[in-house]
């Protein structure tokens, strides 16, 4: 008995040295590092889908600094991540070995390392339509871009002219937007839709987008990734909304998807030009597609088992979020299990096949 005591210490060291370096492997296979270590920082613009917490910081109800979000975040914090762990934009930079998370520029606390890897500009409930972010009380893309000119001015005062345009130069950008535009703007206000065709406000957005694309290059971007919109009909707010019978019939509301595929296509095409015209600035500009990889994960295709994909975790699933997901909400157990956290965000577990789906194009991005 003794004995036995004295040799199974050493073993479940023994043991559990191996399972520390089982899992920091199996982690390291989930984000190997890339080819290009060139690649000095990430910079994001757009909607919730890639805000860490901006909001915190802006007269607005559009925030997500309270759990259940971030339930499964570091020390369960809730930063403002409209999510209950990682964003994309967090595993894409911890991919690109530049650090584990994306920092919200606004926070104040921000030191000069931080914020010569990248930081989000991103803010929950933005839009390219000037109205999406008013409706919101939230950043517009101009104001972000303006925060990147600030950003800019403060790097450029504390390390050099020099440093920072080497940094620009070859960080990583990505633009996440536009269903907000879609989704509370154009179908579920009424106002855009009072003075536009569905097909003249998907040019309208787009002619918003090129904009900022434009902006941003102008600033000195050369990798860009732009996201494209996700199976907006499949939200789970939006099936509660549109569904003659939302509690029964929890399919995807076809023709609202199809607004989003459209456009999908509009952008794609407006990206290939662009890359054209901007190909003597040696700038790379490429399209992530989630729409295809969101529709796999709903419909159970490919390896994807989720148990849930029409509710949120949080609350009854069918309209919460924001601040309708709150401390006092039923959260589910395992948020793995379901493709959305809130009504309308993602998982992290949803975010992570997202992040997988777009390794090849992220891959394609950072090539020289
Ligand atoms: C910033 O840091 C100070 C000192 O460490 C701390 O008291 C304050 O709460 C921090 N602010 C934010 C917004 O994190
Ligand atoms: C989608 O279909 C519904 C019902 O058939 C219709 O009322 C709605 O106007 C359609 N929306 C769009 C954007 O085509």
């Amino acid at each position: 008995m003794e004995s036995c005591h004295k040799f199974s210490f050493p073993l479940l060291t023994l043991l559990s040295l191996y399972m520390s370096f089982f899992v920091a492997h199996a982690e390291g296979s989930l984000t190997p590092r890339p080819f290009n270590n060139k690649i000095t920082a990430g910079f994001v613009f757009g909607d919730s889908t890639v805000d860490p917490g901006n909001n915190n910081y802006v007269k607005t109800l559009f925030r997500g600094n309270f759990l259940p979000y971030g339930k499964d975040f570091r020390d369960h914090v809730p930063t403002g991540r409209f999510t209950n762990g990682k964003l994309s934009t967090d595993l894409i930079v911890s991919y690109l070995g530049i650090k584990e998370y994306l920092p919200p520029y606004l926070d104040p606390n921000l030191s000069i390392e931080e914020l010569m890897t990248g930081v989000s500009f991103a803010s929950a409930g933005s839009g390219f339509d000037p109205l999406t972010p008013q409706i919101s009380s939230v950043i517009s893309l101009p104001k972000q871009l303006e925060y990147f000119k600030e950003y800019k001015k403060r790097l450029q005062s504390a390390i050099g002219n020099r440093r920072t345009e080497a940094i620009i130069k070859e960080a990583v950008f990505l633009i996440s937007c536009g269903t907000n535009d879609f989704v509370v703007n154009y179908f579920t206000l009424p106002i855009r839709r009072k003075s536009y065709t569905v097909s003249a406000y998907q040019q309208f957005i787009l002619q918003s987008f090129k904009k900022v694309l434009q902006d941003l290059s102008d600033e000195g971007a050369r990798r860009i990734a732009v996201t494209g919109l996700p199976p907006m009909g499949c939200l789970p707010a939006v099936i509660t909304l549109y569904s003659k019978n939302a509690i029964f019939e929890r399919g995807c509301i076809e023709n609202l998807s199809q607004v989003g595929m459209e456009y999908n296509q509009m952008l794609q095409n407006e990206l290939n030009s662009m890359q054209g015209r901007l190909a003597h600035l040696d700038a790379k500009i490429t399209y992530v597609d989630i729409f295809t990889p969101l529709v796999d994960m709903i419909q159970g295709l490919g390896k994807h088992d989720f148990d849930e994909v029409s509710h949120g975790c949080c609350g009854s699933g069918y309209l919460e979020a924001g601040f309708l997901c709150n401390p006092e909400s039923f959260v589910c157990n395992d948020a793995s299990k379901y493709v959305f956290f809130d009504s309308i965000h993602p998982t992290e577990k949803t975010y992570i096949n997202l992040f997988m789906a777009s390794r090849p194009v992220i891959d394609s991005l950072i090539q020289d």
